[in-house]
């Protein structure tokens, strides 16, 4: 993570300003909610991913980089705006290490701004004159919506099976770093092999970063994530490391499971035990596993493409998505 952040550096400083520049609005609280979240920082995986894929491919002379730019800010306020929208959603109240949004300027002004922000991304794309990266996006985006209503839908259901649970980690995650590091490629006219490589590196990174955010949830701590552990489960969301934990307590802890998720009746010790059982079940590290296969994955595809700094750095940002605390 730090070597590609340190490679990428002066390419994030001018996404960073086109960010700034394109947040605007004389509507006042736009540029002041928009503010309070895109300063709080956040780790820029998703348009880091873009720009490295655009790099790695390494057109000639740096082609085609300002699209890429434009394109890795694009992917950065469509993450931005699905995090405005999930908070609300997932009653959230910290976010990147600040109080969420929400609780300061109300639901509706959030979700709003959100609206705001994936359309400006939008604005941003069709300026590129790419319209397959557009595409990409644009179905990255449908995707992302149609993921997080699955998994409201699916809330409180302890029944849940691990191929619905990859598939909604796969659409509300997964895609966006798939399409983030597919449109980096088309940006730059990238080969079809290598567009298809990234593609399914982003893929298999989106995976392995959800599924290491989904166990450090339970074995996490609130300071370093900058977001409450033990939100999943306070919101009754079955993800893996709560499955295999169910599983592993079966005829124990099935009318403890059945109260706090199912009828979503749970206090805060309820959280502390139901930390215990998932790390002391192996739950956590097995979570953590499974992610280190699709960091695998996401390694494997990157073969196709050539040896540069580029390719090594993401090939690092893979063990990251996996061994990260943050
Ligand atoms: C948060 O993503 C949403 C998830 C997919 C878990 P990040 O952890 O990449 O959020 P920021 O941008 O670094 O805050
Ligand atoms: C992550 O959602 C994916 C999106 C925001 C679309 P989560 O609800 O799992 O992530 P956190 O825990 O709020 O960051
Ligand atoms: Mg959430
Ligand atoms: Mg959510």
């Amino acid at each position: 993570m730090e070597t590609l952040a340190r490679l990428a550096r002066v390419d994030m400083a001018a996404v960073d300003a086109l960010i700034v520049a394109r947040m605007q609005s004389p509507v006042p609280v736009i540029p002041l909610l928009a503010e309070h979240i895109v300063s709080a920082g956040g780790k820029r995986l998703r348009p880091l991913l873009t720009i490295a894929a655009a790099r790695a491919i390494g057109s000639p002379a740096g082609q085609g980089i300002d699209n890429a730019l434009k394109l890795a800010a694009s992917v950065e306020f469509i993450h931005t705006a699905t995090l405005l929208h999930d908070d609300v959603v997932d009653g959230s109240e910290r976010r990147r290490g600040k109080v969420a949004a929400h609780l300061i300027w109300g639901s509706a002004t959030s979700v709003l701004v959100g609206d705001f922000l994936f359309a400006r991304a939008f604005e941003l794309m069709v300026e590129t004159g790419q319209l397959r990266a557009l595409g990409i996006l644009a179905q990255a985006s449908s995707v992302i919506a149609q993921g997080e209503v699955l998994q409201l839908t699916r809330a409180h259901d302890l029944n849940l099976d691990q191929e619905t649970y990859l598939r909604i980690v796969s659409a509300k995650t997964a895609e966006l770093f798939a399409a983030a590091a597919e449109a980096g490629a088309v940006g730059v006219d990238g080969d079809q092999a290598a567009t298809s490589a990234l593609r399914s590196y982003g893929l298999n990174l989106g995976l392995a970063f959800q599924l290491a955010d989904d166990a450090l949830d339970y074995g996490g701590t609130s300071e370093a994530l900058g977001k409450n552990a033990g939100d999943d489960f306070r919101e009754g969301k079955v993800t893996l490391p709560l499955l295999l934990a169910v599983a592993r307590t079966r005829g124990r802890e099935d009318a403890f499971w059945e109260r706090t998720i199912n009828r979503g009746e749970r206090t805060e010790d309820d959280f502390r035990r139901a930390r215990e059982l998932v790390i002391g079940t192996g739950s956590v590290s097995a979570t953590l596993d499974a992610a280190g296969d699709y960091a695998d994955a996401a390694k494997t595809a990157l073969r196709v493409l050539p040896a540069s700094p580029w390719r090594d750095a993401l090939d690092g940002l893979a063990d990251f998505a996996v061994s990260r605390a943050a």
